[in-house]
């Protein structure tokens, strides 16, 4: 059984997912970033004509969380579309590296079996990341 912190994680990125603007990619993605206080933000990938203005989900997550004062992470979901892992993109991984932990659990879900999560931290998914 999926312990119930991360089920409602899982389950508010599948959520957002269903939001995403991707009328160019069709591949919905949502994610769920919970808070040391708790709260849980959650962003959708947006999409636009101008391919390379597009956000992940991820990076939108964050962004909200971050524009609402919340700057401490305890866990992120991410839920997409397809049948392999969604594995966060390479510079998602580095923009949640500036504000999350290396030991920062990373689960990982496709929409269609929200029961097989595969968890990661960030560390492993980025090691080595940018510092200034
Ligand atoms: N995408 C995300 O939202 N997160 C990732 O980590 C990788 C990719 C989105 C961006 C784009 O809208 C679609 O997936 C296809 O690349």
């Amino acid at each position: 059984m999926i312990p119930p912190p991360i089920q409602e994680l899982l389950e508010a990125a599948a959520l957002v997912a269903a939001r995403a603007h991707c009328p160019y990619s069709k591949f919905h993605v949502g994610s769920a970033l919970r808070a040391t206080d708790d709260r849980i933000f959650t962003g959708c990938n947006v999409e636009n004509a101008s391919y390379g203005l597009t956000i992940c989900a991820e990076r939108a997550a964050l962004f909200r969380a971050v524009s609402a004062g919340c700057l401490t992470f305890s866990a992120i979901a991410i839920v997409a579309d397809g049948t392999a892992m969604p594995y966060p993109c390479g510079a998602c991984r580095q923009v949640l590296a500036e504000f999350c932990p290396p030991h920062l659990p990373v689960h990982i879900a496709t929409r269609e079996h929200l029961d097989r999560i595969l968890t990661l931290t960030l560390g492993e998914l980025l090691p080595h990341q940018f510092t200034l």
